[in-house]
């Protein structure tokens, strides 16, 4: 039965506020947990509700009534929105658009992205830089004994992708954009310090004034294929924002899989000796990377019109958190869900981590591929390879990312060498 009744919002306080405090997998596991216990839908003190189950947020990620957090809606419910730069930049992006301004934008997104256009990109490119990477990593921890595996491959190696594929200029500074690129989404995280906002705006600032001068020289150079160029000659003014929307989706949520993934590989040591022997089976523990601690581990939209969700009908305007990583641990939808179990279909099928319906991410295939190589090269060319202490993380729910995971090289154990099993391979939350 459908009720229209205000929802109790003092018992939630308390668990909204823990959740607001966790930021490590297993943490997280047990509030989401609760969340569901508590209800479809919790309330939070500024008046959005929480989604913890799987089906709602699917219904919240298809449902077309639900919109984003657009400019329009900002300057009806936000007075002042327009002082954050990271914010107003956000809302150039198709993440925080609805149609029609978001289908503009998405359209030369999606085109150069589609495996279609991408071509064996994937393959010739980015598989081989990935190697690249993990061969000059492996070097790296032999030489110093441990070394910092985020700094030296999760990060630069989406850059390094995104980079080529535009075809930018080989001076550009790709370390300087990855950092930029990850104060910025920073602003993404709920209620975020005003030190964190700031830095996020100052960010989004120099990227974008980076981008218009990468536009402005490409226009000064001959003609070429490369994407840059399509987009510079195009919209110069529309194209900053299609950098701003590359950079700042791509590079911070794959980073953040590329070092879940090092996590996974380096405390479950059978996964690796598995990959190395079936190389195949990488897609599984991807998979599985993808759905126990998603890089977004939320996704907030605004009813546009009453609409009903988890049993309840809620007005216009109301704000969900679709909590897409709570979705993933789902009973109802995933067996044994707090069990890191590589699974096979339909289980990877019903993922939410890379968004459903009109944003879907269009740069999966990209960093799927990413993901892949970086998983069976890790496998191959690190064998032992072990933490050298416990990883650094942002603090924060909405989102996942080890900042600093120093690995080191440990002489072969007898369970390294043991075939997967239940045992070996999985662990609980
Ligand atoms: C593991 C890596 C990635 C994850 C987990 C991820 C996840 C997501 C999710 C959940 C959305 C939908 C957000 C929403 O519904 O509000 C999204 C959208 C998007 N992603 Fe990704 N993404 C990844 C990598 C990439 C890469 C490598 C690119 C670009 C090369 C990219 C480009 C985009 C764009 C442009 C959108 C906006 C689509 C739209 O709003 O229509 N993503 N991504």
């Amino acid at each position: 039965m459908l009720s229209t009744s205000p929802l109790e919002s003092r018992s939630a306080a308390g668990l909204v506020r823990r959740w607001r405090q966790a930021s490590e997998p297993r943490e997280l596991a047990r509030v989401y947990d609760e969340l569901r216990s508590a209800g479809p839908l919790v309330p939070t003190p500024w008046g959005a509700l929480l989604v913890p189950g799987y089906q709602d947020c699917r219904q919240v990620l298809l449902d077309r009534t639900w919109g984003t957090l657009t400019a329009s809606w900002r300057e009806r419910f936000r007075p002042g929105w327009r002082e954050s730069a990271s914010t107003v930049g956000l809302c150039q992006t198709p993440l925080q658009q609805d149609p029609p301004e978001h289908t503009a934008r998405r359209r030369p997104l999606a085109k150069a992205l589609s495996p279609r256009a991408l071509g064996d990109m994937a393959d010739s490119f980015a598989a081989p830089l990935a190697l690249e990477h993990v061969r000059a990593f492996a070097d790296e921890v032999r030489a110093e004994g441990v070394a910092d595996v985020v700094g030296s491959i999760c990060r630069p190696l989406p850059t390094a992708v995104l980079a080529g594929f535009l075809g930018l200029p080989k001076d550009v500074d790709l370390e300087w954009l990855a950092t930029e690129s990850l104060a910025m989404v920073r602003i993404e995280e709920l209620a975020s310090p005003p030190s964190v906002v700031r830095r996020a705006d100052e960010a989004a600032t120099a990227l974008l004034e980076r981008y218009d001068q990468l536009l402005a020289e490409r226009l000064r150079q001959p003609e070429g294929d490369d994407l840059l160029f399509h987009w510079a000659k195009g919209d110069p003014s529309g194209s900053r924002y299609l950098l701003l929307t590359l950079f700042s989706a791509g590079v911070p949520t794959t980073a953040a899989l590329l070092a879940s993934l090092a996590h996974a590989l380096i405390t479950r040591p059978a996964l690796a000796e598995r990959i190395r022997q079936e190389p195949d089976f990488s897609d599984r523990v991807v998979d599985e990377v993808l759905r126990w601690d998603p890089p977004g581990r939320l996704v907030t939209r605004v009813a546009g019109a009453e609409t009903e969700l988890g049993g309840r009908v809620l007005p216009e305007g109301q704000v969900v958190h679709a909590l897409i990583g709570a979705a993933h641990r789902d009973p109802a939808e995933f067996h044994d869900p707090h069990t890191f179990l590589p699974r096979q279909a339909p289980q990877p099928q019903r993922l939410l981590a890379f968004g459903s319906g009109l944003h879907y991410c269009p740069g999966t295939h990209l960093a799927r591929a990413q993901a892949v190589a970086f998983a069976r090269g890790f496998a191959a060319e690190l064998p032992g390879a072990r933490a050298a202490g416990t990883p650094e993380r942002h603090a924060g729910p909405s989102m996942t990312d080890i900042t600093r995971l120093p690995v080191t090289l440990a002489p072969p154990t007898t369970s390294d060498t043991s075939s997967t099993s239940r045992t070996s391979s999985t662990s609980t939350a």
